[in-house]
């Protein structure tokens, strides 16, 4: 039995122990928000979270996250509220959609450790997130959107 905190609620699975993260999330938890792309470590549509890192969850077998703390783009904020969910939709960010949840996730840990991205540390950061309907540059610019409100955000705290 595998113990998961999944956007801080308590799951128990039975499952193997080589299972890739993505295929319990799916197929045994029904959390639908993560994308199944290539599913060999090379598109990014399955980005999570693990302990805070962005991992490729089809590639990571569920015992790397026995006991660990999970976050999926449905742990981001159940409202739309978040910073980068506003930049997201004011850009209008999504075409077809099917990579933005991983994008997203890859995002968050990009403003983690950068409050101010130029273009070469998105563009390097996100480069393992392939999006076939090439919407780059909207991406780029919500990322600095959403760093500059993060920004505020904090200096309104401080
Ligand atoms: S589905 Fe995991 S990296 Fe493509
Ligand atoms: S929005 Fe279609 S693949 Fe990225």
């Amino acid at each position: 039995m595998i113990k998961l905190n999944i956007n801080n609620e308590v799951h128990k699975v039975d499952v193997p122990d080589e299972m890739p993260i993505l295929w319990v999330l799916r197929d045994v938890l029904n959390f639908k928000g993560t994308k199944f792309g290539c599913g060999i470590g090379q598109c990014g549509a399955c980005t999570i979270h693990v302990n805070g890192q962005a991992i490729r969850s089809c590639i990571t077998p569920i015992t790397v996250a026995n006991n660990a703390k999970i976050t999926t783009i449905e742990g981001i904020d159940d409202k739309g509220e978040h910073a980068i969910q506003i930049a997201w939709k004011d850009n209008n960010v999504p075409q077809c959609g099917y990579c933005q949840s991983g994008q997203i996730m890859s995002a968050l840990t990009l403003l983690e450790k950068n409050a101010k991205p130029t273009d070469d540390d998105i563009n390097s950061h996100m480069s393992g997130n392939i999006c076939r309907c090439g919407t780059y540059s909207r991406i780029k610019k919500a990322i600095k959107e959403a760093a500059a409100v993060l920004a505020t955000q904090a200096g309104a705290k401080s």
